[in-house]
Order: structure tokens, then C-alpha cells, then sequence
């Protein structure tokens, strides 16, 4: 990292690495310290000492919703909610928040923190709910659904959360924290409705088939219940707003799933197929 730092110059951070999947942290927590806790801390720490105390430089790190906890059945995620992480993932994800900030406070380090709710859309790795569920259609696996179905996320479309964090790096104020949210709240089971419906559609098939395929499964230990995001600092301070609706992210995200199918099967084949089966395993499917 010191290599690269000097390299090329680098001015901007924008800190988008981590391991971030909440099943996986369960099945082994270590790898989410070391990469998000000591990797954010690598990464502070080479930008500290490269930029000494210059001013036109940024470190802009990427969070998550899930490290205030989790949301009865009102109320919203504020940047001012208190940190409340229950899984070792969102755990990892809070150390490196307070670290960031740490660096702010103590060494002047430019700073600027986001923290979003669920990402959706082309690309993401199929152990996410939305892709893992489009591919277990398309290949007629049994689409594993947590507990009762009735855990609430609030889904935001990936360009969405990348122009929200585009805004930040230009026009947000050092030291700040901005929610982003999707303002999309859904419960698992009415999301998967949707998706089948959709699904079945695009790719000429019967959603009956698609609907036989859901399957009750053990639940996620922890599993947060709801999450909600009051994203109004980010839109009225910067004016950012989002782009698209959830019928037209859901369905341009089917759409990629496939006509990808190459990389579908690329990343659903190794090391993945053991994770998923491990993971399938623990929940009784
Ligand atoms: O809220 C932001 C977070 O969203 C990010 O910080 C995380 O990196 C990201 O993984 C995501 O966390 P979730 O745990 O909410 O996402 P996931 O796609 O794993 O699960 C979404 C919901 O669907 C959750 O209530 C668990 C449920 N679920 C998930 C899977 C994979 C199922 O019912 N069945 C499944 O097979």
C-alpha cells in the first residue's frame, strides 16, 4: 500500500473493500477482522503517513446500516443512532467506523463516512438474498427463506448508492457521516413474490414452478428484524436523490443474471459451492 500510495500520487480513498456477508461471518468470524478492522487500519494508516497534513485529500470510507442494530416495527436509522452491531460482521464493520473516525479526531485525517442499506443489481455476488435467488430459479434449487420471511430491508439500486457516494466525495463536509437509503422497505417474502413474478416473466417460465421451489429454513442466529434508513441529510444537504424504482431495478437486475450466465457459473463453481453447501447444511436445506 505505501508503494502504491507513492506511485501514483494517490489523493482520494474511497474504501469500498470488506467482507460482508453476515452468514459468512457467523460460519468464521476472523476473516471479517482481519480485513475489515486491520484493513481499514492498514489503510488509514498508510494514507496518515503519505499525506502529513495536506488538505486536498480525502479518505471516504463505505458502511453499513447494520451497525446501529436492528429496528422494531417504526422508526428510522439517523446518523445520530447509537451503534448497536449484533453479528461479528456488523461488529467487524463498527470497529472500522470508530477507527475512521478516530483518525479524524486525532490526526486531522480528511475523512467522510457512508453508511447504506441493502445493495441490489448486476454483479453482486450470488450469496446476497436477490441473486441467490434469481440463479436457484433458474437452475430449480430450493430458494432458502430465513425463518418466518417477515425480517424487513430497506433495498437501495447499486448505481443509486454509488452516485450517493459520488456526491459525498464532492460535495460532503469532512468528518461527516451520511446515511443512504433506498427508502424501499419490503419483508423477504413479499420481495421473493415480486422477484418470482418477475423472474418468470423475463425468462418465459411459470412462476408456479419458481413459487414450489420456497423453502422455510432454519433462521439466521441474530438475524436483525427490521432496517430503515432516514436518509434526509444526504438529500437535502447534497441533493442527491434516487434514481430508480424498485420494479425497474429488480427487473434490469434479472435481466443481467441472464444474459451473464457465464459469470454466474464462474462464480458459482470452487470454493463458492462449498461455502453454499456448508451454509446450507447449518440450516438444515
Ligand atoms: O444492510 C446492509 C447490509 O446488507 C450490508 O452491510 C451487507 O454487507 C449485506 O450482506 C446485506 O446484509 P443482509 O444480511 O441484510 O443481506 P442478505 O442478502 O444476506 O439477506 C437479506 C435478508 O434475506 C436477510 O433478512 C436474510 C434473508 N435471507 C438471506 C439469504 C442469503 C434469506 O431469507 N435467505 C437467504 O438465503
Amino acid at each position: 500500500m505505501e508503494k502504491v500510495f507513492t506511485e501514483y500520487g494517490i489523493d482520494t480513498v474511497v474504501h469500498f473493500a470488506a467482507e460482508s456477508h453476515v452468514d459468512r461471518s457467523i460460519l468464521g468470524p476472523e476473516a471479517f477482522i482481519r480485513t475489515n478492522v486491520l484493513g481499514t487500519y492498514t489503510l488509514l494508516d498508510v494514507a496518515r503517513k503519505a499525506w502529513g497534513n495536506r488538505g486536498d485529500v480525502l479518505f471516504h470510507h463505505v458502511s453499513t446500516d447494520e451497525v446501529f442494530g436492528s429496528l422494531g416495527d417504526s422508526g428510522y436509522f439517523t446518523e445520530s443512532t447509537p451503534y448497536d452491531p449484533r453479528s461479528p460482521y456488523s461488529a467487524s464493520k463498527a470497529s472500522s467506523d470508530h477507527l475512521v473516525k478516530a483518525y479524524y479526531h486525532t490526526y486531522g485525517l480528511p475523512i467522510t463516512l457512508s453508511n447504506c442499506s441493502n445493495n441490489y443489481g448486476p454483479y453482486q455476488f450470488p450469496e446476497k438474498l436477490i441473486p441467490l435467488m434469481i440463479l436457484n430459479m433458474l437452475e430449480g434449487k430450493p430458494l432458502p427463506v430465513y425463518g418466518d420471511g417477515r425480517n424487513i430491508r430497506d433495498w437501495v439500486y447499486v448505481e443509486d448508492h454509488n452516485e450517493a457516494v459520488w456526491s459525498i466525495m464532492n460535495k460532503g463536509r469532512a468528518g461527516e457521516t451520511y446515511n443512504i437509503g433506498g427508502e424501499n422497505e419490503w419483508e423477504n417474502i413479499v420481495l421473493l413474490d415480486r422477484l418470482i413474478e418477475i423472474t418468470a416473466e423475463e425468462s418465459g417460465k411459470d412462476p408456479g414452478s419458481f413459487k414450489a421451489l420456497v423453502t422455510y429454513v432454519k433462521d439466521r442466529p441474530g438475524h436483525d428484524r427490521r432496517y430503515a434508513i432516514d436518509c434526509s441529510k444526504l438529500k437535502t444537504e447534497l441533493g442527491w436523490k434516487q434514481r430508480f424504482s424498485f420494479d425497474e431495478g429488480l427487473r434490469k437486475t434479472v435481466r443481467w443474471y441472464l444474459d451473464n450466465q457465464i459469470w454466474c457459473s464462474h462464480v458459482r463453481s470452487g470454493e463458492y459451492r462449498n461455502w453454499i453447501e456448508k451454509n446450507y447444511e447449518s440450516r438444515g436445506v
